[in-house]
């Protein structure tokens, strides 16, 4: 599929298909979106939110980057996140990161010197690696790997716990559950790594005064 109107063709179709199963399919949905649940995951073309869990357009509100990272200066993350709660209201918030993540094999090589904006991206990954670099340097190299994609996935759901939207949306009883999934490429299949609620300890210093 090399063809850009290949895609417009397929999307022609894939809409005519919706509407001859359900009339009234994009005519309801048009109204409002209620989607229960938000999704940060990875760019990787090979995890697409939707397809992986079988869900349909208006179930899930989504925010994808490079190695599914929460930064706690990035606006277009942290306003997903204050819209998905405030606004919508999801109860589940999941971040999705996956085996195999090129994001995460690249922060752990030497920085491309051509790729001066990627490189600060990544550059969050590495300081999780030098967190957890005891840990870490004594595993072999595929193991390392997938260690640190899986600490990369729980470091951004305590980064989610730390910032002030998710903890005021817990002090104010909007009950939020915070979950950490990893993705394998190779069989499909999503596990569950961590999941944090209001219930969880936070460490006293990224709590906040009142
Ligand atoms: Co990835």
């Amino acid at each position: 599929m090399f063809n850009p109107d290949k895609l417009l063709l397929e999307n022609k179709a894939w809409s005519q298909n919706v509407v001859s199963r359900d009339p009234d399919f994009f005519v309801n949905l048009a109204k409002e979106q209620n989607p229960k649940f938000l999704w940060i995951g990875c760019s990787d073309s090979r995890v697409p939110a939707e397809t992986v869990v079988n869900a349909k357009p208006g179930e899930i509100f989504v925010h994808r980057n490079i190695a599914n990272q929460v930064i706690n200066t990035d606006f277009n993350c942290l306003s997903v996140l204050q819209y998905a709660i405030q606004v919508l209201q999801v109860k589940h918030i999941i971040v999705c990161g996956h085996y195999g993540c090129g994001g995460i094999k690249a922060a752990l090589e030497k920085q491309q010197t051509g790729l001066v904006i990627t490189n600060k991206w990544l550059m969050h990954i590495k300081d999780i690696y030098r967190l957890y670099q005891d840990e870490l340097s004594i595993l072999p190299s595929d193991k390392m790997l997938n260690r640190l994609i899986e600490l990369n996935i729980m470091e951004q759901v305590y980064r989610l716990a730390h910032t002030s939207i998710v903890q005021s949306a817990w002090k104010r009883g909007h009950k939020t559950t915070l979950h950490g999934w990893v993705y394998g490429l190779d069989d499909g299949l999503l596990t569950e790594l961590i999941k944090l609620d209001e219930t969880s300890p936070i460490n006293k210093i990224y709590q906040y005064t009142d």
